[in-house]
């Protein structure tokens, strides 16, 4: 989820695209850089951190003919000047910037680099200046084409040649590309922020699109060069809504990014027979692991919970998971059998990061899962799995919080298939996975969600439950729930009821039930009952087809069936969306929960 800005038409200051990096700010980023060319050569000037930063050190006045500019959010190497886009080719003529992520980057560095080429940066998108590099014959557009063909992954670029200023391609499978122009200039970028001031009507890219603009003329074709129609797009929506994509708020925003996501995360690591492929683990003897601990706080302890339940129905292993700020206090054994995994978005949670501290200490391994490039754990860590989501903005985990879950699921997928214990039923576990952004678009778009929601806005407390591997959503859901809108709501395992919980129901506190069609069913079921029989409200989230779950229940939201073991994945963004509606209906900013923050690095 980096931005791109491309200005190119008529004569313009270099400040024009630094005014366009300005507007993509509210992203998030870890550094910025800016491609330019009057026609006699390319000028490239990167720095590590703010927009300001590269302010400082680039000359604002230069008057150029055409430009790309970018804001990063690292996925393939550090963030530092270096890996700062754009990025070159040899012969310092072309340039590129890139959101998303090249999947077979690796073996085409090889290549390139045997074949001569000299690469500066360690990112996957130095590949696409070279592959440029050797298809260009005196045409910038055919050869961007046939370098798309050798391109695997998700991406959006922009390209400009300093020897042909006037001209610039752009292209775009699985990240967001948007193009606008007026009768001096074309814009293009990730999104229509830097657009606006030049013209309000765009075209948002569609993908397999590629976008040859010369001056301020473009043409959209297809990946083989076919010519396109695409409509042009009238934006109404002031600066503000632009930055949320004419979303109320980041969070739900954020929630409508999941499926994007979670194809993000899963590039590269599916092989074609639907079996995960984990390559920054293949140096740990997970067939071996007898012991994982799991660590982490909030809702990435909520996903760990999660895979708790998933790898020990399908493997001989003990789970063991607590939050940091308990784990770091308490003695620490370490096997050799054992692995730590701790979980944290952003990488800086102090407790979780003391934690990896205390494993490393007693002499462990520990994988981190994460989605900041660079930051503390990864570096403390053994190895990290990245969760490229993209930066997230609202306070509360949403997107973040589904890759985390696909993840895990990858992960105890993989020790299932290092241990030969491979078999169809897991297979389909990972086509659910793959197919999961689709399924979870059709949930994200269920009205009923909110209507719903609006039905419980007025209550002062909820209460959550769920079984087996979904007592882990309850846990979530209360959590969502009481960050954003600040009613008091509670999360337990449906069974734990009546040990004490049932005693606070009555019609004043309803209760969400997590009910699919898994081999927990009836079970719930009974427990729905029970909370029914104290006069309370039930919401419940049951599987597509159960008219039985209607009789029972005061509100039923449904969702399509899936694998048992992957209902959290499928409930994630219901029980975001629910608190979402409820925090917004109730007059909060969901994005800025009162005394939260995004990054919790005290203790
Ligand atoms: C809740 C939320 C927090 C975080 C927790 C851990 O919506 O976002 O509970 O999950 O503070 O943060 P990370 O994952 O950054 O370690």
């Amino acid at each position: 989820m980096c931005g791109i800005v491309g200005i190119i038409g008529h004569e313009f200051k270099v400040a024009e695209l630094i005014e366009g990096l300005k507007k993509l700010e509210y992203r998030g980023y870890d550094s910025a850089g800016i491609a330019a060319t009057n026609g006699s050569q390319l000028i490239v000037t990167k720095s590590v951190g703010r927009v300001d930063s590269l302010k400082n050190v680039i000359e604002e006045e230069k008057v150029v003919k055409s430009g790309i500019a970018h804001t990063r959010w690292a996925t393939h190497g550090a963030p530092n000047d270096t890996n700062a886009h754009p990025h070159t080719d040899c012969s310092g003529k072309i340039a590129v910037v890139h959101n998303g992520i090249i999947e077979n980057y690796q073996e085409l560095k090889t290549e390139l680099i045997k074949r001569g080429h000299k690469f500066k940066s360690e990112t996957d998108t130095e590949v696409i200046s070279h592959l440029i590099e050797e298809n260009f014959k005196g045409n910038l557009f055919q050869a961007v084409l046939d370098t798309l063909k050798i391109l695997k992954g998700a991406f959006a670029i922009a390209v400009i040649h300093s020897d042909i200023p006037n001209v610039m391609v752009g292209a775009r499978k699985g990240s967001p590309l948007v193009v606008g122009c007026n009768d001096k200039y074309c814009v293009l970028a990730s999104d229509v922020t830097p657009i606006i001031k030049y013209t309000r009507d765009v075209i948002f890219l569609e993908d397999g699109d590629v976008v040859y603009i010369e001056g301020n003329k473009i043409k959209i074709t297809d990946f083989s060069g076919n010519t396109l129609i695409r409509k042009h797009t009238h934006i109404t929506w002031d600066e503000s809504a632009a930055e949320k994509g004419g979303f109320k708020h980041f969070m739900l925003k954020e929630i409508h990014e999941i499926p994007e996501a979670i194809e993000s995360a899963l590039v590269g690591r599916i092989d074609s027979n639907y079996t995960p492929s984990l390559h920054e683990l293949d140096e740990f003897n997970l067939e071996r692991v007898k012991r994982i601990l799991l660590v982490a706080c909030g809702t990435s302890y909520h996903a760990g919970l999660v895979f708790k339940y998933f790898a020990e129905k399908y493997l001989d292993v003990d789970v063991l998971i607590d939050v940091a700020s308990e784990f770091r206090y308490r003695p620490i054994k370490i096997t050799e059998d054992t692995i730590t995994i701790a979980i944290s978005q952003s990488g800086e949670t102090a407790d979780t990061l003391e934690s990896v501290r205390a494993v490393k200490k007693a002499g462990g391994k520990v994988i981190a899962i994460s989605n900041v490039v660079g930051s503390t754990i990864t570096r403390e860590s053994d190895v990290t799995l990245y969760m490229n989501a993209g930066p997230e903005i609202g306070v509360a985990a949403s997107k973040t919080y589904v890759n985390q879950l696909v993840l895990l699921y990858l992960l105890g997928l993989y020790i299932i298939k290092k241990r030969d214990l491979w078999n169809q039923e897991y297979s389909e576990i990972v086509k659910q996975i793959v197919e999961s952004p689709k399924t979870l678009k059709g949930i994200i778009s269920n009205k009923e969600i909110e209507d719903v929601a609006d039905n419980y806005k007025n209550y002062h407390h909820f209460m959550y439950i769920g079984r087996g591997i979904n007592t882990a959503t309850a846990l979530e859901g209360a959590l969502k729930l009481k960050e954003i809108s600040y009613i008091n709501a509670v999360g337990y395992p449906a069974g734990e009821l009546k040990h004490g919980p049932i005693a606070l129901l009555d019609p004043k506190f309803p209760v969400f039930a997590f009910a699919p069609k898994d081999s927990l069913y009836e079970k719930m079921r009974s427990n729905i009952e029970e909370t029914r029989a104290r006069n309370a409200r039930i919401v419940a989230v049951a599987t597509q087809g159960d008219e039985e779950i209607k009789k029972i229940a005061h509100d039923v939201i449904y969702v399509p069936e899936a694998h048992e073991d992957l209902y959290p994945l499928i409930f994630a963004p219901v029980i975001q969306l629910f608190a979402y509606y409820i925090a917004d209906k109730r007059g909060y900013d969901p994005d800025k929960p009162r005394n939260l923050a995004k990054s919790v690095t005290v203790e």
